[in-house]
C-alpha cells in the first residue's frame, strides 16, 4: 500500500500545529531537519520536532539534512521521532547508527543524494527499516523532480527483493500528480510532497488524490 508523507517544509511554519492537523489522514508527517552546513538551508531542530510530535497524531518521519547524524540523530528518536533519516554522505557508523535508532524504538532510515550509487549500501540494507531516494537535491523544496533518477529506484528495488527484505523505499522531492506514477511503477511505496500537497487550497484531498494515483 502506498504511504504519502506531506512535507511541513512548504506548510506554513507560523502555524505548524495548525498545518499538522490539516493533512490528519496522511501516514507520516515529513519532517525536513537542515543544518546550514550539509545542505545551503536552516530550518528545525530537536524542540520543533517535540513540540511538533505532541500537536499531531501523525507519526514523525524525519528527515535528517545534517552533519554529523551520528551525534544528533538518536535525540530525534528522543524527541518522538517514530523514523529517522540519516543521509549515506554524513553518517560516519551508518550500521551503528541504524542500530542505535531501532534500539531507541524508531524505524531506522537512510536517504542517498541523486549523485549517491545505492550498489556500495547493499550489504547494509537489513539494517534499516526504509531507504530514501532523493529525487531532487536536498535543501529546498518546490524543484523539479530528477527522472534520470527513475532507474535508481528501480535498482534499489531489485536489491530489497533480492534479500527478501521488508523495509520501505522512499522518495522525496518533486513528488506531485504528474511524476508519482513513474516513482510507484519504479518501485516507490513511500511518497514525501511538499509543495504539492501545502502548495493546494486542500492539503488532505491533495494527499487522498496522490495516494490513489500512486495505487493505480
Ligand atoms: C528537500 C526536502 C523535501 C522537500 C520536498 O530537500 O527533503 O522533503 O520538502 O518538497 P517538494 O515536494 O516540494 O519537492
Ligand atoms: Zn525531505
Amino acid at each position: 500500500m502506498a504511504q504519502i508523507n506531506p512535507s511541513i517544509l512548504s506548510a506554513d511554519f507560523a502555524r505548524l500545529a495548525d498545518e499538522a492537523k490539516a493533512v490528519e489522514g496522511a501516514d507520516w508527517l515529513h519532517v525536513d531537519v537542515m543544518d546550514a552546513h550539509f545542505v545551503p538551508n536552516l530550518t528545525l531542530g530537536v524542540p520543533v520536532v517535540e513540540a511538533l510530535g505532541k500537536a499531531t497524531g501523525t507519526p514523525l518521519d524525519c528527515h535528517l539534512m545534517i552533519e554529523d547524524p551520528d551525534r544528533w540523530a538518536p535525540q530525534y528518536v528522543e524527541a518522538g521521532a517514530g523514523s529517522v533519516t540519516f543521509h549515506a554522505e554524513a553518517a560516519a557508523a551508518p550500521v551503528r547508527l541504524a542500530r542505535e535508532i531501532r534500539a531507541k524504538g524508531a524505524r531506522a532510515s537512510m536517504a542517498l543524494k541523486p549523485a549517491t550509487p545505492i550498489e556500495p549500501y547493499e550489504d547494509l540494507l537489513p539494517e534499516l527499516d526504509m531507504l530514501l531516494v532523493m529525487t531532487v537535491e536536498p535543501g529546498f523544496g518546490g524543484q523539479a523532480f530528477l527522472d534520470i533518477m527513475l532507474p535508481k529506484i528501480r535498482r534499489t528495488r531489485r536489491l530489497i527483493e533480492k534479500h527478501g527484505l521488508q523495509m520501505w523505499l522512499q522518495v522525496d522531492g518533486g513528488v506531485s500528480a504528474s511524476t508519482i506514477e513513474q516513482c510507484a511503477e519504479a518501485g516507490a511505496d513511500v511518497f514525501v510532497a511538499g509543495s504539492a500537497v501545502y502548495g493546494t487550497d486542500d492539503p488532505a484531498a491533495a494527499v487522498r488524490a496522490l495516494r490513489r494515483q500512486a495505487e493505480e
